[in-house]
């Protein structure tokens, strides 16, 4: 099963879909159109920004009416061929599959066919993406909902698109309903955390539940608590809404000069901007020779940041900047249009994750270096691994060295390479309380034996010193 908390928890009815009210309603009166034979509007477009539940809607009323669903994502190229072959060919009395093949449908069941990001439709300028999307919606005989962030751009050339749509429209989730949807999930995985971080992640979210939900997992991942929320979170977000920016400018518009201001504007180092210009270049760019050019760019960005890094060639950095950032949005022959859904590279997303596990071992490290003078680079290059060999081995040694190196849960469950909460770490620190325990019961023991001897044999209590009334002060 899937770990992502934004699939474990999708909506698995109508009912579970919170937030917009309104559009839930529409959307139930739309398909209730279709009880009583094919309505004049076939297809229900639902608008809006990206996590306000749109397809989480879509795939709850198939759910809750039975319906069967086929769902596209026009953004992908193969399934924007399917779509256009198949609104050529006029063959939309049945359904279709990805492949372009006819779903027979079932007497009476009636197939929900999504289409989704249909305003990215993949190369609608010069390959007619967006008369394929009129044609399905013309001609189709089930059910069509249409998901879109930017309806304008796609209504701009069609008018049929407005006049034989239900257009529902989706709103930000607010904040309160966010705080309500995290708290659930938080309970349900058994993490508490404070009411402020919530309010937090929530306000943060600028009402995309999906990246509340995500944001949230995200910090809680490896903890039973979130009590004070890492800020470090809440600011890579702002740093990332500049970067989201940045990379509109980049890769959607055709200024070259504004995308090297924008990408300029980023507090990141050129690294940070090459990966992440990296990873969006192949989803912004559809079209090959655009994304070849724009590649070249990047490569070449790539060459001068070595060269920065073997020779300290500082100067280069501009260079590399400017590639990036003119260079790449100079590549491409027009304009993209539609939203693009940009991804946080998945390098510093591995790389942040491992990051509490490398400040854990630095701890450990330095509480090991100090105990046998040595750097704890030395000893994570040449201790640690027999360290942690022994402390898995010798029970003695473990409870020694924990009590000794005053270690604290998450290190031992770093030296044990266990999760924090497994048995094995748990047993660990339960030995020690107990010995540290049992170590107290005889310090008071030997403390009252001593009391005891010293009160037989106590000298007569001499007379305190009275303070000299000359010495009022030193000075
Ligand atoms: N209105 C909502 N109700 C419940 N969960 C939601 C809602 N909106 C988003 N989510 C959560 O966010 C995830 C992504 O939402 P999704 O429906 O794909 O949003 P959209 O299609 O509008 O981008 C879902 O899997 C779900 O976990
Ligand atoms: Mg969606």
């Amino acid at each position: 099963m899937s770990d992502d908390w934004t699939e474990i928890y999708r909506p698995h009815g109508l009912g579970e879909v919170v937030g917009n009210p309104k559009a839930v309603e529409e959307l139930k009166a739309w398909a209730d159109s279709w009880a009583s034979g094919r309505p004049a509007k076939r297809a229900a477009v639902l608008i809006g920004t990206p996590g306000t539940g749109k397809t989480s809607a879509a795939l709850a009323l198939a759910a809750d009416y039975g319906w069967d669903v086929v769902e596209m994502n026009a953004s992908d190229q193969r399934n924007a061929d399917a779509i256009k072959g198949i609104a050529m060919r006029g063959a939309l009395g049945q359904t279709f599959t990805p492949e372009g093949e006819y779903h027979s449908t079932k007497a009476g069941r009636l197939k929900l066919i999504i289409l989704d990001e249909a305003d990215n439709i993949s190369g609608r300028e010069d390959r007619g993406g967006v008369p394929a999307i009129v044609e399905v919606v013309r001609s189709a005989k089930q059910p069509v909902i249409l998901i879109v962030n930017d309806w304008y751009a796609l209504t701009k050339k069609s008018s049929v698109l407005k006049t034989q749509t239900e257009q529902i429209k989706f709103s930000r989730i607010k904040p309160v309903t966010v705080r309500g949807v995290l708290r659930k999930i938080a309970k349900d995985q058994g993490v508490k955390i404070s009411d402020s971080a919530l309010e937090l992640l929530a306000e943060n979210s600028g009402g995309d539940l999906r990246s509340a939900i995500r944001d949230l997992q995200a910090v809680a991942t490896g903890r039973e608590e979130v009590t004070d929320l890492d800020t470090r979170v809440v600011s890579a977000r702002e740093v990332e809404k500049t970067m989201y920016q940045a990379m509109d400018s980049v890769f959607k518009y055709t200024d070259p000069m504004s995308a090297r201001a924008k990408m300029a504007e980023v507090e990141e180092a050129p690294d940070t901007k090459l990966l992440w210009i990296e990873e969006n270049l192949p989803i912004a760019y559809r079209e090959s020779l655009d994304l070849y050019n724009g590649m070249r760019q990047v490569a070449k960005a790539s060459s001068y940041l070595g060269w920065v890094h073997r020779r300290q060639y500082y100067g280069f950095w501009s260079y590399a900047g400017d590639l990036l950032s003119f260079g790449v949005c100079a590549a491409k022959r027009r304009e993209v249009r539609g939203y693009v859904r940009y991804q946080f590279p998945s390098y510093l997303m591995k790389m942040s994750r491992s990051k509490s596990v490398r400040a854990t071992q630095s701890q450990v490290c330095a509480k090991i270096g100090e105990m046998v003078h040595m750097s704890s680079a030395e000893v994570r290059q040449e201790l640690l691994p027999y360290f942690r060999l022994l402390f898995k081995r010798d029970k003695e040694f473990q409870l020694r060295m924990t009590i000794d190196l005053g270690l604290e849960v998450e290190e031992v469950a770093f030296i044990l390479e266990e999760k924090i909460d497994s048995n094995a770490v748990k047993h660990v620190m339960s030995d020690v309380k107990r010995v540290l325990d049992a170590k107290d019961q005889k310090m008071e023991k030997a403390i009252d034996r001593k009391k005891v001897l010293d009160m037989l044999d106590e000298p007569p209590a001499a007379p305190k010193p009275q303070p000299s009334a000359l010495q009022r002060t030193l000075f």
